[in-house]
């Protein structure tokens, strides 16, 4: 988990919370982070579940949803002494939780940061596959590895997800960044991943976030990005009222670790920008 401070500017003071994406945790962020150095820094949670954070709160995997995590997302900002309003940015299943989080508390979002995220709810096959993968990590979950004939569904996730996950550039010349991912995904525990994907399968669309959202809203995306594409990005800059783009070169999904050096000047323009 990464430490909680300040951006100052113009004598004022404003915290950044990041939320990281999915089957992942804050490790995400490490290298951006280090980019900015003591310039700026971020409160940079493990969600429930994920990395070293305990699970949801009463935990039900089968019916948790995106409601619960941004209780124990607000839980963890409040318990961190974070009391003002706070710049959040959020990757992917971040975003999801960014802008549920944002339609929730509006008065605590000094403005939203939205990386290779999207608005629209799951399409019906879409939802279908998560809720699929969430029974097999379920089962798996509840057979003892000493008498389990279930592959690890952990594995099948990370050879599915690693291609989509980063630019083809990155595969191509960092195999050190696919070898973090996989560990990552690999070391995930499974009703976590299996209690995410429930919650992701039954979000709402969030696109009224948007078009009520009073507070700048900055989109930062990987070129190379298949999963939410900069063309999809650029759709909830236009509906919001104070929206800008922001392409990341030589990236895919997860430009924080494909091009952390990139992704931490976007980061330090939004957060220095006047809009
Ligand atoms: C992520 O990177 O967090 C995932 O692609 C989110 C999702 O599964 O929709």
């Amino acid at each position: 988990m990464s430490e909680v401070s300040e951006v100052r500017e113009n004598s004022r003071q404003l915290t950044l919370v990041l939320l990281h994406g999915f089957p992942l945790d804050s490790r995400m962020w490490e290298d951006a982070l280090c980019e900015l150095g003591t310039e700026v820094s971020a409160f940079a949670p493990d969600l429930p579940g994920f990395g070293s954070s305990p699970p949801l709160p009463n935990q039900d995997e089968h019916n948790a949803s995106m409601a619960d995590y941004v209780e124990a997302i607000r839980a963890m900002i409040e318990s961190h002494g974070i009391t003002e309003p706070f710049v959040l940015g959020g990757l992917s299943m971040g975003g999801y939780m960014a802008l549920e989080f944002a339609g929730r508390y509006p008065e605590k979002v000094s403005r939203l940061i939205l990386c290779d995220t999207k608005t629209e709810a799951d399409a019906p096959a879409a939802r279908q596959l998560r809720l699929r993968m969430a029974e097999k990590l379920i089962r798996a979950a509840a057979t003892p590895s000493s008498c389990n004939p279930i592959v690890d569904p952990r594995t099948a996730i990370a050879e599915t997800m690693l291609p989509k996950l980063l630019s083809p550039k990155t595969v191509d010349r960092h195999r050190e960044i696919v070898d973090r991912v996989a560990t990552m995904v690999l070391g995930t525990d499974m009703l976590a991943i299996a209690t995410a994907q429930r919650a992701m399968a039954h979000r709402r669309d969030t696109r009224d976030v948007i078009q009520n959202a009073t507070y700048p809203i900055d989109c930062i995306v990987g070129e190379d990005d298949e999963l939410t594409s900069p063309d999809l990005m650029q759709g909830i800059v236009n509906a919001a009222a104070l929206g800008r783009l922001i392409i990341i070169s030589e990236a895919g999904h997860l430009p924080p670790m494909e091009q952390p050096k990139r992704f931490a000047d976007a980061l330090r323009k939004c957060l220095t920008s006047e809009q």
